[in-house]
């Protein structure tokens, strides 16, 4: 083959998308929620939108009494329900040609030697070239089982380096339970796999609105000079959801919205928000400056003034009457597990002493909404009268992740008329006006990095850790309380939230 560049795939051309190389993906728990929802219609979206090589494979393995037809038939009704881009049945076919399945028990050595042969087999006939990525879509308490059975039939060997293909593992969290467990966790898939290989998923990383976080931060210069203490009064970071916890009591109760939530997604919101600039876009460079920032953060002495922690009753959602978290199928009576949780954090450095960053998150409240607002300072002096400023508030920035993703900026402007009223206003950047096309799915971003095996969106162990150091002193301190808080469903969370802002006499963004 010659060297010379083809002009028309100039790999130096950085608009040409990123395409992924020849491949296996190999999918455990291919028959739970995860996959069904998110993971393959994302597949079928990459496939549509020409980043999957023409060879790439799907082999999924779970314990089910399927063939390779049955797996293309739930896989053709996942994609049909919930893949983003237009259903197209010539992409279609060719991806389903590409789908293989595997039954098996976790515990069972023939199977994954049956795994073994059918990935050999692709290699030979579709040219995948021995690169597999395995995603273990399973419950952790799997994961020892399962990586061992890798290593044992010889499938978690090969390198990164491009001998004999790449063998990847892809996790979703929870990993670990808090600091104890995440070690203990780390060191199962460690004794099998590199850290270099291990791809751990934070699914909020994949939004195009938190890699937005860093362009505003470091691509612009009118925003990081007001970024510090200097001017911020205080930081929100919210993640509020309307629905309950649907048929996931298995996973949810006993875990909690702080486990859930906060340890993964808020911090590392939290992380992007505060941390220095990285000296480039690498996984090095950005884990470097989020492990540093994260060490930074101090949880207040006083939990019972910094927390707030809350489930859900029974109440009324977009008119129709929905269940509290106690009558949800599979939930014990005397259940204390949180729907919602609110923790207000200081971060010891010289850009945010004094700052508090107050995290929450809440299942069934009134709206769907993620976001992440600085709210900076009240102007020093008013050379205004009183009466005419009484509708201005703190000027904010907020960060619009979702549903309605975007910038807003709101600052006080003078309302038409003859006296000098001012009020707040906003001014704001929607994705969905200044971009023609749609932004893809958190999971079609990261299982394309996977596949070309490019990290910088997966948290490192290390920030594993360092998050689960800031929250297993307030889990300790919740699993004291006897009783926790009832909220209304459709509402805005327990009263002691609203009570820990009033105390630094500050309030929480509307929902
Ligand atoms: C998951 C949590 O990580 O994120 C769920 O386990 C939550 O409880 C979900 O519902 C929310 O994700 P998104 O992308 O809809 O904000």
């Amino acid at each position: 083959m010659s060297d010379t560049p083809n002009p028309l795939r100039d790999p130096r051309d950085k608009r040409l998308p990123r395409v992924a190389g020849p491949s296996v993906l190999v999918l455990f728990g291919v028959t739970g929620d995860l996959s069904r929802k998110k993971l393959l219609p994302a597949i079928y979206d990459l496939a549509n939108r020409g980043l999957l090589p023409p060879g790439f494979s799907l082999v999924g393995f779970a314990r089910r009494d399927w063939d390779h037809q049955d797996f293309r038939q739930i896989a053709y009704e996942a994609v049909k329900q919930h893949a983003r881009t237009p259903f197209r049945e010539d992409v279609w076919t060719h991806l389903a040609e590409g789908m293989h399945f595997v039954p098996g028990e976790f515990d069972d050595p023939g199977a994954f030697e049956a795994l073994a042969m059918a990935v050999k087999e692709l290699d030979e006939s579709r040219g995948t070239g021995g690169n597999y990525a395995f995603y273990l879509s399973i419950p952790p308490k799997f994961f020892p089982q399962v990586v061992e059975q890798l290593q044992r039939s010889g499938l978690a060997h090969g390198d990164d380096a491009g001998h004999e293909g790449f063998r990847r593992v892809v996790i979703e969290k929870p990993f670990g339970h808090d600091l104890k467990s995440a070690v203990e966790l780390n060191d199962t898939v460690h004794r099998v796999f590199p850290e270099e290989s291990i791809f751990r998923i934070d699914h909020y990383l994949g939004k195009e609105t938190v890699q937005n976080i860093l362009a505003l931060r470091f691509a612009n210069t009118m925003f990081e000079p007001i970024w510090n203490r200097g001017f911020v009064d205080h930081v929100q970071i919210t993640m509020a959801e309307d629905i309950g916890i649907g048929g996931r009591a298995g996973y949810y109760d006993g875990i909690g919205a702080a486990r859930d939530v906060i340890q993964n997604h808020l911090l590392q919101l939290l992380a992007l928000t505060a941390m220095e600039e990285p000296t480039s876009f690498s996984a090095e460079a950005v884990r470097a400056e989020k492990a540093k920032v994260l060490s930074s953060v101090r949880v207040p002495e006083d939990l019972s003034l910094a927390t707030a922690h809350g489930q859900y009753s029974s109440g009324w959602q977009g008119g129709v009457r929905v269940k509290g978290y106690l009558e949800e199928d599979g939930i014990p009576a005397d259940s204390r597990t949180e729907t919602y949780a609110a923790v207000k954090l200081e971060i010891d450095n010289r850009r945010w002493a004094g700052v508090p960053f107050y995290l929450r998150t809440g299942k069934r409240l009134s709206r769907r909404v993620s976001e992440v607002a600085l709210i900076f300072q009240k102007a020093p002096h008013l050379p205004f009268s009183l009466t005419d400023t009484e509708e201005l508030g703190q000027n904010a920035l907020v960060m619009r992740v979702q549903p309605d993703e975007g910038i807003t900026v709101r600052f006080g402007s003078k309302v038409p008329g003859t006296s000098m009223e001012i009020r707040d206003v906003n001014m704001d950047f929607a994705y969905g006006e200044s971009f023609t096309e749609s932004s893809p799915e958190a999971y079609e971003r990261l299982l394309l990095d996977v596949l070309i095996g490019d990290p910088p969106l997966f948290p490192r162990q290390e920030e594993v850790e360092l998050s689960w150091k800031i929250l297993d002193p307030i889990e300790e301190y919740w699993s004291g309380s006897r009783r926790i808080e009832q909220y209304k469903s459709g509402g805005y969370g327990p009263d002691s939230a609203d009570e820990l802002m009033a105390r630094d006499g500050r309030a929480w963004r509307r929902l």
